[in-house]
């Protein structure tokens, strides 16, 4: 074999090796066979002298430009190695560094509040049950013992769609649906929004959210309805709260109450919160009118419940001390990280 086959060989053989090393060790092991002081290129250089005199130069040349080939590819083959092994690029990597950071979501305080208030009424038997945003005119006023000439029913105060199907003005509705498929006994918490077409302001919005609250069965007095709000008004608002009950009227509740518990931020004294009073209204309460029973079918006469309602807005306005309602609609993260 002429001395030039016999180089072309050895290259040949050699990147062959390199090409198939899959680990730094492999390849430092290639390097050694070729590279080393007893490697196959040294012995190469060693058999120099044995060589015929008119071959000599270029055999020698041939050697170097070899040994210079096989450091080339050595070097591109463990750049190869270690681009595409995740373990030996951790070596080139500081671990030291501090990770990325992952911001970390938060539930709206809308959403946590109304799950909050459902929590209480779950842990007191009430199960949870939603109805839909869009509703029959009949199940959101006539049911419900409104009447037709009640101002509430004004397109003013309303949005109306068509064909009397409406936006829900309040979450009552859903008492409806429900008792027109469920016999009592029976207690439910209804979360969900609500539209009226107010002006919007710090206080006032177009769309907003109600807890509602029904218990049926054959002996439900208003001391029942006293315990749930206490209940409730201790859990949501510290074990020192005071709850009160002031008459008011709604068409389906008879007798009717407006619920006010005492302010948390001056625990009663009179503060700027509570305009000196001692006393945030935060809902609407009673006992189920006969006429609402009717409406869906069950006897006055055998059951009696009690119903509520209360903004969830407001709940968690006074929870948190926020003093403007926008705040939960403007999707600024500033505020809603808070949470
Ligand atoms: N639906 C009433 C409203 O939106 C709130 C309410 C008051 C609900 C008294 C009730 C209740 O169930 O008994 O203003």
């Amino acid at each position: 074999m002429g001395s030039e086959d016999r180089l072309k060989r050895v290259e040949e053989e050699a990147i062959r090796e390199i090409d198939a090393t899959t680990s730094l060790d492999e390849l430092e092991t290639v390097k050694i066979k070729y590279l080393s002081r007893k490697g196959i290129v040294s012995q190469l250089f060693k058999d120099l002298p044995n060589i015929q005199e008119d071959e000599k130069p270029s055999f020698g040349k041939g050697i170097n430009r070899l040994k210079e080939l096989l450091n080339q590819e050595l070097k591109q083959r463990s750049d190869k190695i270690l681009s595409e092994s995740g373990s030996e690029l951790a070596e080139a990597v500081d671990i030291t560094m501090p990770a990325p950071r992952r911001d970390i979501g938060v539930l709206h305080p809308i959403t946590k509040t109304m799950k909050e208030i459902c929590d209480v009424f779950s842990h007191m038997g009430f199960a949870v049950v939603e109805g839909p945003e869009i509703e029959t005119e009949y199940n959101n006023f006539e049911a419900l013992n409104i009447p037709v000439d009640h101002p509430s029913r004004d397109t003013f105060d309303t949005f109306y769609i068509k064909d009397k199907w409406l936006l829900r003005s309040h979450t009552s509705p859903v008492q409806i649906r429900y008792m027109q498929e469920h016999g009592p006994p029976f207690s439910i918490v209804v979360p969900g929004k609500v539209f009226r077409p107010d002006a919007v302001d710090a206080s006032h919005s177009f769309m907003f959210h109600q807890v509602e609250g029904l218990m049926v069965s054959d002996n439900i007095t208003f001391a029942n309805l006293k315990w749930a709000l206490f209940e409730f008004a201790s859990a949501c608002f510290g074990p020192a709260s005071k709850v009160r009950f002031r008459p008011h009227f709604f068409p389906f509740t008879e007798p009717s109450a407006e619920v006010d518990v005492s302010c948390m931020i001056c625990q009663g004294r009179g503060c700027r919160v509570c305009s000196q009073k001692g006393w945030l209204e935060i809902l609407g309460a009673g006992m189920v009118d006969p006429n609402v029973f009717k409406a869906v079918g069950i006897d006055p006469d055998k059951y009696s419940g009690f119903a509520f309602g209360m903004g969830v807005e407001r709940i968690a306005m006074l929870k948190y001390g926020i003093d403007d309602i926008r705040l939960f609609y403007e999707n600024d993260l500033r505020f809603l990280n808070q949470f």
